[in-house]
């Protein structure tokens, strides 16, 4: 984690899971951080204990989705410390349900934050820089933007929009001294799931079709930065995740069958849950 050591990096939605991971890594291995997020109260804590252990941390207020605000984080960041190494484009929300039953204005939030956001975090890192002629963007997609899933389509939209910007900046980005990772995670235990919209669906319902264990916070930001160490293009993990991919490339159909099997649950145990909600009403 030497390469941390003495450089500045901004973590978008730095005050949760994993770019809460993200900020305290980093702080520990020497980094100056800015802890991003919309939740201002909790980057403010956040940034606050990691300077009580030592370390160097500013919390800042920001919505990924405000442009202006994004840009004039990232030009301060990069005046201020004379500097920005690493900027990691990691806040992300989530809407589970069926297409048919999202709203357009479901559709427009998620779109915004994970897709705008990550490209006005890109965007305005890029031009920093480029003028400074280093620097590592790291933007977090999800095994969601490599391969496709049932009742998440936004969200599955959104993170491959994420995979497609970054693997194509990463070809212009090699030759004038930036490099760009994305990282598509599996299953991994935070508030995303608590803190998601669900639409005609129970997220726990979802969840527990999933035939893998979550991994941990912190083990994934761990994974993180080792990538981001190797400049690895892709950053995918936990073991499930790499297992889901390696299938999805060799038994597509094999995939479609088990994805559309998904379906059929989600559906079957949606129907459940609503007889057993008016059977309560009923009572
Ligand atoms: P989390 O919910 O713990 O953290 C997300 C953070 O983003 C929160 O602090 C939230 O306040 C912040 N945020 C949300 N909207 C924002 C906005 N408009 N502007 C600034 N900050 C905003 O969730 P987690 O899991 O740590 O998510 C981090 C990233 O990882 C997200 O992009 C998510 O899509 C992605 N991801 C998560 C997976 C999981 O299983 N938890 C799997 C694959 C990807």
């Amino acid at each position: 984690m030497n390469q941390f050591k003495g450089k500045t990096a901004i973590v978008t939605g730095g005050a949760s899971g994993m770019g809460e991971f993200l900020c305290r890594k980093l702080a520990a291995a020497g980094a100056n951080v800015i802890v991003a997020d919309i939740a201002f109260e909790k980057a403010g804590e956040i940034a606050r204990e990691i300077r009580a252990a030592g370390g160097h941390a500013t919390a800042s207020a920001l919505d990924v989705t405000d442009k202006g605000a994004v840009y004039a984080l990232v030009e301060k960041t990069a005046q201020e410390n004379g500097r920005l190494d690493y900027m990691f484009n990691n806040a992300g929300i989530l809407v589970v349900g069926e297409i048919r039953d999202m709203t357009p204005g479901q559709w427009d939030r998620l779109l915004e934050v994970n897709v705008m956001g990550v490209l006005h975090g890109t965007l305005a890192a890029y031009s920093v820089m480029l003028r400074q002629g280093f620097g590592h963007i790291v933007n977090t997609a999800s095994m969601a933007g490599l391969i496709y899933q049932p009742v998440t389509a936004a969200y599955v939209m959104s993170k491959q929009a994420a995979v497609g910007l970054s693997l194509s900046l990463r070809t212009e980005a090699a030759g004038l001294g930036v490099k760009v990772s994305v990282v598509c995670p599996g299953y991994v235990d935070t508030s995303l799931y608590t803190n998601c919209q669900s639409v005609k669906a129970d997220v726990q319902d979802v969840l527990g079709m999933l035939p893998v264990r979550a991994c941990r916070a912190d083990k994934a930001a761990d994974k993180i930065l080792s990538g981001a160490i190797k400049n690895k293009a892709l950053i995918v993990f936990p073991l499930h995740a790499r297992i889901l991919w390696w299938a999805y490339r060799f038994f597509p159909i094999g995939m479609l069958k088990i994805m559309e099997g998904m379906v059929w649950l989600f559906r079957r145990k949606a129907r459940t849950s609503e007889a057993h909600d008016s059977c309560i009403k009923d009572m």
